[in-house]
Parts: structure tokens; sequence; C-alpha cells
């Protein structure tokens, strides 16, 4: 993929982790911009989710991670976003599949769930996999719903 500013969200229970993230991305020479949470003390994840979500849709970051306890809080709301495709993913293999079929503009991870050795070998693939396009294509292009604002 073609990274550009990278987004990065997460709630309390993924803060640790996005910051192990961020010294990854930055080891990298990779920049971003980060939309919280700011401390490990207890929030609500689609406080920083959907103003991530918005800014990728206005093209303005790409692509995002978001991280929250188990991941699939963060993914529910992200994907409630017309323009967003995001990927609840725990182990390389799906990760890889996420972004050669699905596309996926953001990268979901578990905070709770993982080591940083395991999150490295997923950021890894997301950041090196390619969509592969053909019936890929024409199958995301039906996700959005019809009549529905992002
Ligand atoms: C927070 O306790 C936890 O519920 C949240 O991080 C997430 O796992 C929700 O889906």
């Amino acid at each position: 993929m073609e990274v550009k500013t990278i987004g990065l969200c997460s709630d309390h229970a993924g803060f640790a982790l996005k910051e192990y993230v961020k010294s990854w991305l930055s080891a990298r020479g990779w920049g971003f911009v980060d939309f919280g949470t700011f401390s490990s003390q207890s929030c609500d994840y689609p406080d920083y989710a959907h103003p991530m979500a918005e800014a990728i849709e206005r093209g303005e970051v790409y692509p995002g991670i978001a991280i929250c306890g188990t991941g699939n809080g963060i993914a529910m709301t992200l994907n409630k976003h017309q323009g967003i495709r995001a990927a609840l993913c725990w182990k390389p293999e799906i990760c890889e599949l996420a972004r050669k079929h699905n596309d996926a503009n953001v990268l979901v991870l578990p905070g709770r769930h993982l080591t940083n050795v395991e999150a490295d070998a997923i950021l890894e693939v997301f950041f090196t996999a390619e969509f592969e396009g053909g019936r890929h294509e024409r199958r995301i292009n039906k996700i959005p719903v019809s009549g529905v604002q992002g």
C-alpha cells in the first residue's frame, strides 16, 4: 500500500499497544496522527474511532490502526462509516487476507489479547500485503449501504 500519514486510535484497553505501535512506525520513519486516547484512564472507544474514520474518509490519513481490548467495539464503530473497511486481525494470516481480499483500510488489533511480538508480525503483513483487485474489487464495491451517509 502507499502509506500516507497513518491514523491511530484506541480506548484505554488499547492505549499501551498504541504506544508500542507508535514506536514501531517511528522506527520506519512513518508519520502518524494520534486521535487518542492519550492515557489508560477508562474511556469510550467511539469518541476516538469516529474522528479517525472521518479523517480517513476525507483522505487526510491512510491507513488507520485502531485498538481496543478485544478489537470488536472499535471495529463495529469504524465499520458504521461507509468508506471504512476495518479488519479485526489477531494473527498474520487473517491480516494478509484482509489486505489481499478486502483492501482493509483500517487494521484493528485486540490490545488485551496480543503481545508486542505478535503485533509486530501482524503489522509487517498489513503494510506489505497488496490488494489483489479483480473479483475482490467487485465484492468490496458492494459493501457500502446505498443511501446511507458515512
Ligand atoms: C473495555 O473494557 C473493553 O470493553 C473495550 O476495550 C473493548 O474490548 C470493547 O469491545
